[in-house]
């Protein structure tokens, strides 16, 4: 099941539907500010993007149509699959998905983890068959973890 698919399944809501939404909020007096780090997602074709630069109106768009914003999410009640688990190993950080492990499936895996350390971004990519998890060989005072899953987004250790 693609995300696309998996979103209208879950809301009720056709992708006709959405994209006329989405339309509707093309115009950029209602498009909120773009923000560095913000992952948008194009829901024609799923390519997932991130802000690096922020521009000034809102304009990121992907198939002719204006991105959808994927919010963090942080409290999964499907046995916490999704929210990432920092622990400190030798020489730096394992991010596991999650306290219960997330499958890694053709049709359903996590497609990164960032560690986010003293500031800096380490962003590992994985596919399916792989574990949900990666090892960052760095030290920081200060450690923070986000990850994407295919179908259920973007989340992040509280
Ligand atoms: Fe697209
Ligand atoms: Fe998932």
């Amino acid at each position: 099941m693609k995300r696309r698919e998996f979103f209208s399944a879950a809301t009720g809501i056709g992708v006709g539907t959405l994209l006329t939404g989405t339309a509707a909020a093309a115009d950029k007096e209602e498009r909120p500010a773009e923000k560095r780090r913000q992952v948008y997602e194009c829901i024609e074709c799923e390519a997932v993007v991130e802000v690096l630069v922020a521009g000034d109106p809102p304009s990121l768009v992907h198939c002719d149509e204006p991105m959808e914003l994927i919010e963090d999410q942080t409290t999964d009640p499907a046995k916490n699959k999704h929210v990432p688990v920092i622990e400190k190993v030798d020489g730096g950080y394992k991010v596991k998905v999650g306290s219960t492990a997330h499958p890694m499936t053709k049709s359903h895996y996590i497609t990164w983890i960032e560690l986010i350390a003293d500031g800096r971004v380490h962003r590992q990519y994985l596919k399916a068959g792989d574990k949900p998890e990666a090892v960052f060989h760095v030290e920081a005072k200060k450690v923070a973890a986000r990850e994407h899953c295919n179908l259920h987004g973007l989340w992040k250790d509280k």
